[in-house]
């Protein structure tokens, strides 16, 4: 992740020290549109808008921090996946980079199917009226409780993670008079180029059953024999943030090989792969992600390829893209707070949130980007470190971004592309609220899921 030295800006200029940074922009009035939702821009005084109405507005109204997101972007992100795959794929939209009902909704409306991995996540698809044939169930150790309300609601797929697991979901659908279509989970022994605690196609980890010494044929082996589940396919997700496609060219070669051996020794052809999701977005000017066409394109063309080979007839292929789709959608909005310049060093800008609305940064060594949003400024670039207000040194949002010189206590600043694993991943660390979330579209702003309370915080303390 590191990047290049930078050439030295009007500030702290002999003594810039040793970071993750690249040059200071030329403009830093100017939003990079990659790194920033579809619909937020400047208007003529200065101020950033997202879906036409200001940030100051935005700010007045529901406070800080608050994340807001670009509705029309989500839509057409989901759009976008949709069309790119076409109707002989499913997407599956992955909600645990952030799922409401509003976001149920959505992904409804524009066709997309939803990928859940705890009860929660059931409950709150299912609530919104999301079709149960529509939603598949994950998790490497999904409780019996779960697997009944999967089973029971009728969920489209369970995709199954363990020896365990593949039994108690057949006893389950037996005793519930039903037959439950499932996938299994496979390792295909893949090094993800990401961050380790996100990848996921290695085999020394908790996540599916490894193809090496034959354990995944075992277990399609179990699978076939019990009445009470349909094997519908195998299911392989490599990791998360990734930018390169060869890890899904390898993970879709090794998945291919595995249905040939299926057919070669029980003499079916499963119908569906899934390929997991992990595409990448950018986050700083310096990512460039791939477009979901290309993708798309990429994962038909070597399915296509390796069953030809194999002479398998080519499988129903699904993904579960989740950060491709939220992460760019929305931004983090603070306030300012306290400035300190540390000369020879950087000048730690305080912000009103936190690790709490963004644990990315303390969590992955993530890199975020970050603009000044109530105003334009002509002040020369200041290399800035971006903090929370907790407790603890660690509390970073976003590691080395440059900010004008003039910064001032009050003004706002916003993180961009933090729609994916931040409000998911939000916590009540020094009893922080958590923010809203605020959907926003053509001119008007409405609350999906409202700021957290010192009420909800003393409702859960019953002590
Ligand atoms: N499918 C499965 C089975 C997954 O485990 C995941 C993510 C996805 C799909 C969606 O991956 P995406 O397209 O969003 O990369 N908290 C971490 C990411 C953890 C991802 C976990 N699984 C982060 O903030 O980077």
């Amino acid at each position: 992740m590191s990047r290049s030295a930078h050439p030295a800006g009007p500030r702290h200029a002999d003594v810039l020290p040793e970071g993750h940074y690249t040059a200071p922009p030329t403009d830093l009035n100017v939003l990079d549109e990659k790194v920033w939702a579809r619909t937020v821009g400047r208007n003529d005084d200065g101020v950033v808008t997202v879906g036409g109405i200001e940030v100051t507005r935005l700010a007045e109204e529901f406070g800080t921090p608050a994340y807001f997101l670009d509705e029309a972007d989500f839509r057409a992100r989901c759009r976008a996946w949709a069309d790119a795959f076409g109707k002989d794929a499913d997407v599956f939209y992955a909600g645990k980079a952030f799922l409401s009902r509003a976001v149920v909704r959505w992904l409804k409306e524009e066709g997309l199917n939803l990928d859940v991995c705890s009860g929660g996540e059931l409950t709150t698809a299912l609530d919104a009226g999301m079709p149960a044939d529509r939603i598949a169930f994950h998790g490497n150790n999904k409780s019996q409780e779960e697997i009944d309300r999967a089973v029971a609601a009728g969920v489209g797929r369970i995709v199954v993670d363990s020896f365990q697991e593949i039994v108690r979901v057949a006893h389950t659908a037996q005793r519930l008079g039903t037959r439950q279509r499932v996938q299994i989970r496979v390792t295909v022994g893949v090094e993800a180029h990401t961050h380790e605690f996100i990848a996921t196609a290695h085999e020394d980890q908790k996540f599916g059953i490894p193809l090496a010494g034959g354990q995944a044929a075992e277990a399609v082996r179990r699978a076939l024999r019990l009445d009470g589940i349909e094997l519908i396919g195998i299911h392989s997700h490599i990791g998360s943030q990734i930018f390169d496609t060869s890890g899904f060219e390898v993970a879709a070669h090794r998945v291919v090989r595995l249905l040939a051996e299926i057919r070669d020794e029980h003499g079916i052809e499963l119908p569906e792969i899934d390929l997991g999701g992990g595409l990448g977005i950018a986050y700083t000017s310096d990512d460039d992600p791939r477009e979901p066409h290309d993708i798309a394109k990429a994962l038909n063309e070597i399915v296509t390829r390796e069953c030809e080979a194999a002479r398998l007839r080519t499988p129903r292929i699904s993904v579960e893209p989740g950060r491709a789709i939220v992460g760019p959608t929305a931004f983090t909005l603070y306030e300012v707070g306290t400035i300190k310049p540390l000369e020879g060093l950087r000048t730690y800008v305080s912000v009103d949130g936190g690790m709490s609305d963004n644990i990315r940064t303390a969590l992955y060594d993530a890199e975020y980007s970050v603009a000044l949003v109530s105003r334009t400024s002509t002040a020369g670039p200041m290399l800035a470190r971006v903090v929370g207000k907790h407790c603890e040194s660690g509390d970073i949002v976003v590691k080395d971004a440059f900010l004008p010189a003039d910064l001032a206590p009050g003004d706002l600043i916003a993180v961009p592309a933090t729609g994916a694993y931040c409000r998911s991943m939000a916590s009540n660390y020094n009893h922080a609220l958590r923010p809203p979330v605020v959907a926003v579209k053509d001119g008007e702003a409405r609350v999906i899921v409202r700021r957290e309370t010192e009420e909800d915080l003393l409702r859960l303390d019953v002590g």
